[in-house]
């Protein structure tokens, strides 16, 4: 083996909250860093857009540059670090980077789940590594663990809480009683939701995170639009008291992905949990994730989902594989993640229509001789029987939440029979419906 570098140099590509959070990981842990690591590592440039914006980070002189090109043309860097996020021109940058040689570390979900096949096939071809630990839950080393540690194991089910804001605003909305809009502010201020935060809300950040997590743990390529997606936009804080008071659940932006027989059902929506489950215990911008192997049995991984010291924390230790690679001479050489690509033992992806769940139903009704009745009877002609029901007289107004929770029942039915009792006249508002799922 011919000798390996003794500096490293890292271009960094996008300088807000988790880019100057890794700088200052970098600057704080430097030594034990470079211990580990074997050589120094010197961030040589860092590509902003705006090079006059106030930051809290100073870097030295002329680091900084308005210039992409500055980092993938300069041949002493070695490793390039992604952190602007997106779909473009993240993925140009990224396959450009690639193609000139250099070792790709990424916390950039979307531009992952979306061209996995085309970024993972460059990293291949032009033999470079690239690491994406900071990409899938912050801090938490879940994407190692199911490369490495449960690698032997054919994964059944992951059900995680993968996204922090969604988690955090859950909470403020239960806890302190925030409303919706406020608890979002507060979440944003912390530099946890994206910059489009619609991304968290609509559930499509976590639905990017299950497309990476399920594509490597099922080595099967799970696209993003495979995954049935929804988000807690209408979710209210009377439903997080329903479920409390009445059921003993709560509501959990889930995250799942469960093998049964040779089918996959990958899929993103609130879920309302038992207040004993594991999961329920995670809270504020926690993540958590169980993931279950047929030799390991049930495993789980927890800690800080979102924040720039966290992230920051998953982008070095990449960075420290790939530099300790680099140094040792043997970076590219061997593959970072076991993607096989496609898993002959899953035969089909499930639609949501096939799934099986209990259902947390709640009906805006008049209320008025015969709605309870009425609706019963469209539930029981589409097979669906009904495990509680409460209604909640309201002191003015005409307008009661009627809530029905369900024995399992087919999907389809639930979706079928839903749409007959939102077009009866008595019905005010489209019913919500939370799927109250296994993952127990
Ligand atoms: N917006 C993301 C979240 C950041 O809230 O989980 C971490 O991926």
């Amino acid at each position: 083996m011919s000798e390996g570098k003794s500096v490293i140099q890292i271009g960094m590509i996008g300088f807000g909250n988790v880019g100057q959070g890794v700088y200052r990981l970098l600057e704080k842990n430097r030594a034990l860093i470079e211990a580990k690591v074997g050589a120094q590592l010197r961030i040589k440039k860092i590509a902003v857009k705006d090079l006059t914006k106030q930051r809290d980070v100073t870097v030295p002189e002329g680091m900084l540059t308005a210039n992409y090109d500055d980092l993938v043309s300069d041949p002493d860097i070695d490793v390039i670090v992604e952190l602007m996020g997106g779909l473009e021109p993240a993925r140009t940058y990224l396959l450009d980077a690639m193609k000139k040689g250099k070792h790709i570390v990424t916390a950039n979900k979307a531009v992952l789940s979306v061209h996995w096949d085309e970024i993972i096939a460059t990293a291949r071809q032009n033999k470079v590594d690239i690491y994406f630990e900071a990409a899938v839950c912050g801090g938490i080393p879940v994407i190692q663990a199911i490369n490495d540690g449960l690698a032997p194991n054919n994964i059944m089910s992951i059900y995680g809480i993968v996204n922090g804001t969604t988690n955090f605003i859950l909470q403020k909305m239960t806890e302190e009683k925030k409303s919706f809009k406020e608890a979002l502010q507060m979440a944003q201020k912390k530099g946890l939701a994206e910059a489009d935060p619609t991304l968290d809300i609509n559930g499509m950040d976590a639905a990017h995170k299950l497309a990476i997590l399920a594509s490597l743990a099922f080595s099967k390529r799970v696209k993003v639009e495979d995954i049935y997606v929804e988000g807690i936009d209408r979710i209210t804080l009377q439903d997080i008291e329903f479920a409390r008071e009445e059921f003993g659940r709560v509501v959990k932006l889930f995250a799942i992905a469960e093998v049964e027989g040779d089918e996959l059902e990958v899929r993103v929506h609130p879920t309302l949990i038992p207040q004993e489950h594991l999961l329920a215990k995670v809270d504020g911008e926690y993540n958590g994730v169980l993931v279950t192997g047929d030799f390991v049995g049930t495993t789980m991984y927890y800690g800080l989902g979102a924040g720039n010291k966290p992230t920051a924390s998953a982008v070095m230790s990449d960075l420290i594989y790939v530099c300790r690679s680099v140094s040792d001479n043997v970076a590219g050489e061997i593959s970072n993640c076991w993607f096989l690509s496609d898993n002959p033992q899953i035969k089909r992806l499930r639609k949501i229509g096939e799934i099986k769940s209990r259902y947390y139903l709640k009906f805006s009704v008049l209320d008025q001789v015969g709605v309870l009745s009425a609706i019963a009877r469209i539930l029981g002609e589409h097979q669906i029987s009904i495990a509680s029901v409460i209604q909640k007289e309201q002191k003015k107004g005409d307008k009661v939440p009627v809530v029905i929770v369900t024995y399992e029942a087919l999907e389809k039915n639930v979706q079928e029979a839903l749409k007959k009792i939102n077009g009866l006249p008595f019905v005010q508002e489209e019913t919500l419906l939370i799927r109250m799922d296994r993952g127990e």
